[in-house]
């Protein structure tokens, strides 16, 4: 942690604390100068000539104000342009940058304005969004992994106060993203945390002490139980390490009638080697992430449960590491997975898939409404859209709908693929139901092809490849530094919306 966060909800009224900084955005418009003057002179401060000349340029568009004469001892003016380069990520962006550039800065106090809503309409469904995006963006800047480094510092208290008129919108806003970012916070724990701390089981040991507080049933199926449900995919995939392979199921069900029952998977490879298909060191370096999909399922349990949402869930992880040993699994061999379907394994390397072939089954068995799955699964997909958006693989139109829906709103934002039958041919197998790997081309695609034949296809099912924005990039200030939590946001917002 930076700090020790305390975020309050204030009305209009402008009274400030001892060595605090006020934040205050300016819509860029022909009447700015004069708005500008407006505020600086109801504080009682004066801009100079060049100071103000500045800030009106349309070059700049930040205006940092010292005062020399009491509080706020700093004043952050921001001047936003709502033009084609805006976008519903700026306030969450912004505040991440800024909660991170006030540590050592000896303030004790932020002071918000927030901006009219009016003029940001177009970009925000309602006042809620608006003001969740601020909020996440302190949360998220706020957030540090830093328990391995010797010299961190002792976090100490900083005080937020949002400043807006409608204090019942702004101050459910404000508990929902404190129990939200908390669950963000978890899972990114959990995947910045490294594999030679985070087994499988010590992920099945941190998510049972942590979703238990909250209510949620957390099993976990050991190896032996593993054997008794014929999970070979797991068990083979699993079988080289010395940290034996798990399944974490969880259980979360509302006090009230549930309005659908939802299964969430997600990939858990707590270290993806490679397998006997080494990786080259450098695709190793971020292989402790391979369980950010099972990480952000974990977190979106935390966070259902801490927001009472009206839906039950099931959450499925298998939780492994993909290593080498005498017990590897190879290629050419043939295994028999849980659902009696076998596979056809051409490249260790491609494991996700394998152990999901067992969790989805499960899921099926499960008989839910949805199913929803998220993977890093393929370099593939990263390397088609990049790391600022999640591919979304489904037939399923109205699903895909809701769930880019969701991403658009969260800025967790999903890019639909083609998903045709077509794909499905690539990965058949002379010897096996299925390979675990299609041709060069389409590797994202085919990843998902061979998990929709373990899915019961009754049931509406999503699979989201989120091998590029889950890990550490530099496209925002919130993902720079640490990996990222990907998906935790987006689903409970899928799940708020249904
Ligand atoms: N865990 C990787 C995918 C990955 C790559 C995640 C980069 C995050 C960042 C996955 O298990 C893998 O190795 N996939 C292979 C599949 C290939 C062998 C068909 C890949 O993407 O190269
Ligand atoms: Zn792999
Ligand atoms: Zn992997």
């Amino acid at each position: 942690m930076n700090f020790n966060l305390k975020i309050l909800a204030v009305n209009d009224e402008l009274i400030f604390k001892p060595d605090s900084v006020l934040v205050k955005f300016f819509i860029d418009s022909d009447k700015l100068e004069k708005v500008v003057d407006d505020f600086f002179y109801s504080l009682g401060f004066g801009l100079s000539k060049i100071q103000k000349r500045n800030f009106l340029d349309k070059k700049s568009d930040e205006l940092v104000y010292y005062s020399q004469i009491g509080e706020p001892a700093l004043i952050f003016s921001k001047k936003i342009k709502i033009d084609k380069d805006f976008s519903s990520d700026f306030f969450r962006n912004y505040f991440a940058g800024l909660t991170q550039s006030l540590k050592k800065k000896n303030i004790k106090a932020v002071h918000v304005i927030v901006p009219s809503f009016t003029d940001l309409k177009n970009y925000f469904e309602n006042e809620t969004l608006l003001l969740q995006s601020m909020l996440e963006g302190i949360h998220l800047g706020n957030y540090t992994f830093d328990k391995y480094k010797a010299d961190k510092e002792k976090p100490e208290e900083l005080l937020f106060f949002i400043h807006y008129t409608d204090q019942k919108i702004l101050k459910s806003a404000i508990e929902h993203s404190n129990k939200l970012m908390s669950a963000v916070n978890f899972a990114r724990d959990l995947v910045n945390e490294p594999s030679i701390t985070l087994t499988p089981a010590e992920l099945a040991k941190r998510t049972k002490s942590e979703l238990t507080k909250f209510g949620v049933k957390v099993s976990v199926f050991d190896k032996k139980e593993l054997k008794r449900r014929k999970m070979n995919a797991i068990l083979a995939v699993g079988g080289a390490s010395d940290n034996s392979p798990c399944l974490i199921t969880m259980h979360y069900e509302p006090s009230s009638k549930a309005k659908m029952k939802i299964a969430l998977v997600g990939k858990g490879v707590c270290y993806d080697s490679g397998g006997l298909s080494i990786k080259p060191t450098s695709s190793m370096l971020e292989m402790k992430a391979d369980m950010s999909g099972g990480a952000a399922v974990i977190g979106v349990m935390k966070a259902a449960a801490a927001l009472k949402l009206p839906v039950e869930l099931i959450a499925i992880v298998p939780a492994i590491e993909n290593m080498i040993g005498g017990s590897s699994y190879k290629p050419g061999d043939i295994i028999v997975s849980a659902s009696g379907k076998s596979i056809e394994v051409k490249d260790t390397d491609a494991e996700g898939r394998i152990i999901l072939a067992d969790a989805l089954h499960y899921a099926s068995q499960q008989k839910p409404d949805k199913i929803i799955d998220l993977a890093t699964l393929t370099g593939a997909c990263a390397v088609a859209i990049g790391e600022i958006a999640a591919g979304l693989f489904t037939q399923d139109d109205n699903l895909a709908k809701e769930l880019i829906n969701a991403g658009n709103r969260t800025y967790e934002r999903l890019w639909r693929f083609p998903f045709w039958n077509d794909y499905k041919e690539m990965i058949k197998s002379e010897i096996a139901d299925v390979s675990n790997l299609g041709p060069r081309w389409g590797g994202a695609i085919t990843a998902g092809k061979f998990l929709e034949h373990f899915v019961d296809g009754k049931i509406p099912w999503a699979h989201l490849d989120i091998a590029g924005p889950a890990i550490k990039h530099k496209s925002r200030n919130y993902t720079e530094k640490y990996d990222t939590g990907f998906g935790v946001r987006l689903i409970v917002d899928y799940l708020m919306n249904l």
